[in-house]
């Protein structure tokens, strides 16, 4: 194995400059709207790690000076009570930006669910107009891992074009839209996924490589370019406590020319551009003053 020196991609660095420039547009909003762009988060029932990425998406609006509204409702609500509050919160004008936490419980179709937000409030960027935006051209809102991933590698000065990426996972939440960002940085990209055969023969030809799988350890130092830059965007908890991503940084970081630890790389960027959609929504709203009426 070759030894490089390997930098961090530092994820709260990263987010900490976003941040910056994210408060100085809440600011100047604030003084032309007299409130705060505002960011309402639908909870629907105890899934205990979305209590925790809600708590972290409130800590973070309310750290940077957002307004912040959570809705937390019954496991066993009924799908119409779920549509009628989106689309109350729809047609709220105080309100700029709409999230339903995933997952849903069993009996709610999460697509029924994404499709009825307003595309204009859809901070997570999972509407189907949004997404089909995202594939033709650049959309308003577009998925904030994703996003922030480009985001973290663009602070870093890693540039796509002439490069091979290769993504390991091809979820609608990360795999998929990350590979529209990345062909739309000019990197020639490959997408592997659960019925790839031979992963390591794809990964070790990676300039840029990312895995999103939620499998501690699948990468290992043997699979990577010498020299590549990986970003990590799994989060798993093991038995003993301690939280992994899906790279063995050990082994890995002996390879690597950069790579995004877990924690503290992909996931500050999330946050960071879940507040920063939420801003843009909201300097969207307010030149477009009237929302026209949505009904999906
Ligand atoms: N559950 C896990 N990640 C996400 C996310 O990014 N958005 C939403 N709405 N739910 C999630």
């Amino acid at each position: 194995m070759i030894k490089t020196s390997c930098q961090l991609l530092d994820g709260r660095a990263a987010a900490t400059a976003i941040e910056k420039k994210i408060l100085s547009d809440i600011e100047e909003f604030k003084k032309n709207s007299g409130r705060p762009p505002t960011l309402s988060v639908v909870l629907v029932g105890e899934h205990a790690p979305s209590q925790i990425y809600v708590s972290m998406k409130q800590k973070a609006a309310e750290r940077v000076g957002l307004g912040f509204q959570l809705h937390r409702l019954q496991s066993n609500i009924k799908e119409i009570a779920l549509t009628s509050l989106i689309g109350e919160i729809n047609r709220d004008p105080k309100i700029d930006g709409l999230i339903v936490q995933l997952p849903l419980p069993p009996h709610l179709d999460p697509r029924t669910a994404l499709n009825t937000i307003h595309p204009d409030k859809d901070i997570d960027g999972f509407h189907p107009l949004n997404i089909g935006r995202l594939i033709t051209s650049r959309a308003l809102l577009e998925p904030c891992t994703p996003k922030g991933i480009m985001a973290l590698l663009a602070h870093y000065g890693i540039e796509c074009i002439h490069k091979h990426a290769v993504v390991v996972g091809r979820s609608a939440v990360v795999g998929r839209p990350l590979s529209v960002m990345l062909l739309r940085a000019s990197a020639t990209v490959t997408i592997c996924h659960r019925h790839t055969v031979d992963l390591g023969s794809y990964t070790k030809l990676a300039d840029i490589l990312v895995v999103a799988v939620g499998k501690p350890h699948l990468i290992t130092g043997n699979m990577v370019k010498p020299g590549g830059v990986v970003v990590d965007v799994g989060i798993s908890r093991l038995d003993n406590g301690t939280i992994v991503g899906d790279v063995d940084f050990e082994t890995v970081s002996r390879v690597a020319s950069h790579l995004s630890p877990v924690p503290g790389g992909v996931g500050p960027m999330t946050i960071a551009m879940l507040l920063s959609n939420t801003v843009r929504a909201a300097q969207h709203l307010a030149h477009v003053k009237i929302l026209p009426e949505w009904s999906p």
